[in-house]
């Protein structure tokens, strides 16, 4: 079906049991998670939702802030009337993943947070993302995303094939969808003072050799979460699930084993 199509309902629903949840990062979309769609859902239900404004969804609020991304998220569960989940989310996506562990606690069984910090941002960084949101309204988002693409993966990974499968992810983001995410993790809360309350199974996975968010903020991720597990993967930037996907596998169905 095509990604435009009014009928392609912008989630991934595939597999029965356990119900994992993967929400991406910015500005990318599900495909991005394919990797763990194709090797996770003969063993567990995988579900991965295109976030408003992304993967060719209609991008629907102004400011996409992470509260209503997570409510997005927490709808869509309803809908598919899942049993608590396991939530992974991505860069962005962790920063929802904890926006949603604070607003829908019932509705987990535990954190995955991938290449993502809880931090919110420094007023120059936050200045930075609005100057940006100015100029894809004006311009649109290619400036954006040729800036992004070859930070998103380790050096040793990008081949013309990967950065160009990255480009394509990124450029099924809309406008909209683009400015409204830029603008609401402006004005994220800072999740920090959280951390300390969460009380699910977590693990915290990072790149070695991630270049966007620094392996540091994982550990001191993993050091605030109480019981969380760290896994520092090889051979591996930003987009770590996608880059080493069968070393990602190993590390989730081994602490997964821990949480079933
Ligand atoms: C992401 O990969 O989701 C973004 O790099 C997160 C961010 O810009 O803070």
């Amino acid at each position: 079906m095509p990604k435009n199509d009014p009928r392609d309902p912008h989630w991934t629903d595939q597999g029965q049991g356990l119900p994992l949840v993967f929400v991406h990062g910015f500005p990318l979309s599900r495909g991005s998670w394919q990797p763990q769609v194709d090797d996770l859902s003969s063993s567990f239900r995988i579900i991965a939702p295109d976030l408003p404004g992304f993967g060719g969804r209609q991008a629907t609020p102004a400011v996409g802030t992470m509260d209503s991304f997570a409510d997005d998220v927490a709808s869509l569960l309803a809908e598919l009337d899942t049993e608590p989940v396991v939530l992974a989310g991505h860069s962005m996506g962790g920063y929802i993943a904890l926006a949603f562990a604070r607003r829908h606690p019932e509705l987990l069984r535990g954190l995955v947070l991938v290449a993502t910090r809880s931090g919110r941002d420094t007023d120059e960084a936050a200045a930075g993302r609005r100057e940006t949101a100015e100029k894809v309204r004006a311009g649109g988002i290619e400036a954006v995303v040729e800036a992004m693409v070859p930070k998103m993966l380790a050096s040793v990974n990008r081949d013309s094939e990967s950065l160009a499968a990255i480009r394509g992810l990124m450029m099924s983001s809309s406008r909209d969808g683009v400015t409204g995410a830029l603008l609401g993790m402006a004005d994220r809360p800072d999740s920090t003072p959280g951390l300390s309350e969460i009380a699910v199974p977590t693990l915290v996975v990072t790149g070695a050799d991630d270049e966007v968010m620094a392996p540091a903020e994982s550990a001191a991720l993993a050091a605030a979460i109480r019981g969380s597990r760290l896994e520092v993967i090889p051979d591996a930037g930003h987009m770590v699930a996608w880059e080493q996907p069968a070393a990602f596998s190993l590390a989730l169905r081994d602490w997964l084993g821990d949480v079933e």
